[in-house]
């Protein structure tokens, strides 16, 4: 076997694409992710993994909430758009016309026409490398579309990352 490249090999596990919404008082924010993971059934658990230079990243820590939305394959121009974008400069929400709806525990906006939102509490957070892993208690979960296949990390996609 010859050896390859380690950040082109790492490409090669298959990712399925969502969103995160966070809010915090007045500030928010829907970043792109796609390193995301169930890590238990009992409490149900999941992580997400996020740059401390991302916009979203302190909007999280500081409300201790956030939401993920699985997105629909139909959805890959909405994935581009929040993963190229900033809070920094913009709201997304604002300008990309992004249709939300309410949650019930948090304040974080939910996705409309995604596989599936989630809304979650921060149980934990890990500084590991160069990133956050977020570890989410799932309090609800929305509208699971059994027909809808889920969006999937591609090279097309990936080249696109900041
Ligand atoms: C397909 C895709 C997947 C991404 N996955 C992640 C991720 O898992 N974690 C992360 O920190 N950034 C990820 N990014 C990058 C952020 O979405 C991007 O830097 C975004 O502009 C940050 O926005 P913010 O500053 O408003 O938070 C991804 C981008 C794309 C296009």
């Amino acid at each position: 076997m010859q050896s390859s490249d380690i950040k082109v090999s790492l490409r090669k596990i298959p990712n399925p694409v969502g969103l995160v919404t966070a809010q915090h008082n007045e500030k928010r924010d829907v970043t792109t992710v796609a390193w995301i993971s169930k890590v238990s059934n009992i409490p149900p658990l999941l992580m997400i993994s996020i740059s401390p230079e991302r916009y979203i990243h302190d909007l999280i820590k500081q409300s201790g909430e956030f939401t993920l939305a699985i997105l629909s394959e139909k959805q890959e121009e909405l994935a581009l758009y929040c993963g190229s974008k900033t809070g920094y400069d913009v709201d997304k929400f604002q300008e990309g016309r992004i249709l939300t709806e309410k949650p019930f525990y948090i304040k974080a906006p939910l996705i409309q026409d995604a596989v599936v939102n989630l809304e979650c509490r921060v149980l934990d957070l890990y500084t590991t490398g160069d990133h956050t892993l977020f570890i989410g208690e799932v309090l609800m979960a929305y509208g699971v579309k059994d027909d809808t296949r889920p969006l999937v990390m591609t090279d097309q996609i990936t080249s696109l990352r900041l």
